[in-house]
């Protein structure tokens, strides 16, 4: 059996789950379960060699990933993304800014690494059917992942879901259910509905799989790059907060295990039109406050109140980050910018990071000389 997964956890009353268990999140304390692994035998059996040799796979991680029995991994060949160094003296001025781009991971979004892990798990546990509120990009990954395991996925998104999106989940013959509002509204139903067709509920942060999915961002930049060479600061876009938490986890385990000394720090990028992380790390507060009407052109951000937001928060604290919020219009053009400049297509979302790193440099908080990791969650193709 190679995953070391010993139990899950509630970071609040510390109860715990075993792995076979259908675990959820924790109801009494509303926070999302850590993954915990038996990190000193991932010492003794790995090495940053030994991975590498095992190839691009997402799947090269199983030890640290929840799924118990290799035959339940599903996968449509996700795995290493590049990382492209990028001479950009406009965004990122006195910076060595590198871009990693998971626009190349299938269904065109870093969704992908999150759902191949939760689809797995839920084939694992032989759920039948799941669910999942989504801005968007989850679903067209749950949609096509929850296919190639012949699981049947309902998707709920805002009616104003990017087209790409939508086409996406009845392409892969998910079922499609657009609600009123935002995806908050969208989560509501969800779970109204799902009470009564049990449907296994994978949303953001209320199942383990999708964050320890998204894990693998941050060990596979350690991986790529090395102890050594980790960059300085991660600038992140954030929605639910699954990449943050997903790429804490990875750094916090890479410590435990003794490889790496120096934690990135993590960064969350958000619209000024609904920024609940960043005003909660800015004002110093343990809880984000939900945001009553969130506007903005990138989707994926159009989150107004995160799950388990204090452990988001703790996540981005612990590591000496912070956040950034920006406006529309420069998140449009900066987006533009990265296709124009660089070649490199990337999403609204990044576009609110690449702006965000603008930012952050110009306030002093990015010191020149430091290399910045852009995080490209999704492909710019799918945008008008
Ligand atoms: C392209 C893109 N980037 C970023 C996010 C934010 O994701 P999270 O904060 O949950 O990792 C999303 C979520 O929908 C997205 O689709
Ligand atoms: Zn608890």
């Amino acid at each position: 059996m190679p995953s070391l997964l010993r139990h899950f956890e509630c970071p609040g009353c510390h109860r715990t789950w075993s792995p076979r268990e259908p675990a959820t999140y924790c109801t009494g304390c509303e926070r999302t379960l850590r993954s915990v692994y038996d990190l000193a035998a991932a010492r003794d059996r790995l090495s940053l060699a030994s991975l590498r040799a095992r190839g691009p796979s997402l799947w090269r991680f199983q030890e640290l990933l929840p799924i118990l029995d290799p035959g339940n991994q599903v996968t449509l060949g996700e795995g290493e993304t590049p990382i492209l160094p990028v001479e950009e003296p406009r965004y990122a001025p006195g910076l060595t800014l590198l871009v990693k781009d998971d626009g190349l991971l299938p269904t065109g979004s870093f969704k992908a690494r999150g759902m191949a892990v939760a689809v797995s798990r839920a084939r694992e546990l032989g759920i039948g059917t799941v669910m999942v509120p989504s801005a968007g990009n989850a679903g067209a990954a749950l949609a096509a992942y929850a296919r190639r395991a012949s699981i049947t996925a309902r998707i709920y998104m805002p009616r104003d879901a990017p087209r790409s999106a939508r086409d996406q989940v009845t392409a892969y013959g998910g079922t499609l259910r657009l609600v009123e509002g935002h995806i908050g509204d969208a989560g509501r139903i969800a779970r109204e509905e799902a009470k009564g067709s049990g449907a296994f509920d994978i949303s953001t942060l209320r199942e383990p799989g999708r964050a320890e999915g998204k894990k693998t961002m941050g060990l596979e930049i350690a991986v790529a790059l090395g102890p050594g060479s980790l960059p300085d600061a991660i600038v992140y876009p954030t929605g639910g907060g699954t990449g943050l938490l997903g790429m804490h986890h990875a750094f916090q385990e890479l410590t435990e295990m003794g490889w790496i000394e120096k934690v990135p720090r993590l960064y969350a990028a958000q619209s000024s039109g609904c920024a609940p992380v960043v005003e909660a790390l800015r004002k110093g507060r343990s809880r984000v406050e939900p945001v009553a009407h969130p506007e903005t052109i990138a989707a994926g951000l159009r989150v107004p109140n995160p799950f388990s937001s204090e452990d988001i928060l703790q996540a981005v604290r612990s590591t000496g980050g912070g956040g950034v919020a920006v406006p529309d219009p420069a998140i449009l053009e900066a987006t533009r910018w990265m296709a124009s400049r660089h070649g490199i297509s990337i999403c609204r979302e990044a576009g609110c990071a690449l702006a965000g790193i603008r930012l952050l440099r110009e306030e002093g908080t990015l010191d020149a000389g430091e290399r910045v990791l852009l995080y490209n969650t999704g492909t710019g193709l799918v945008e008008g």
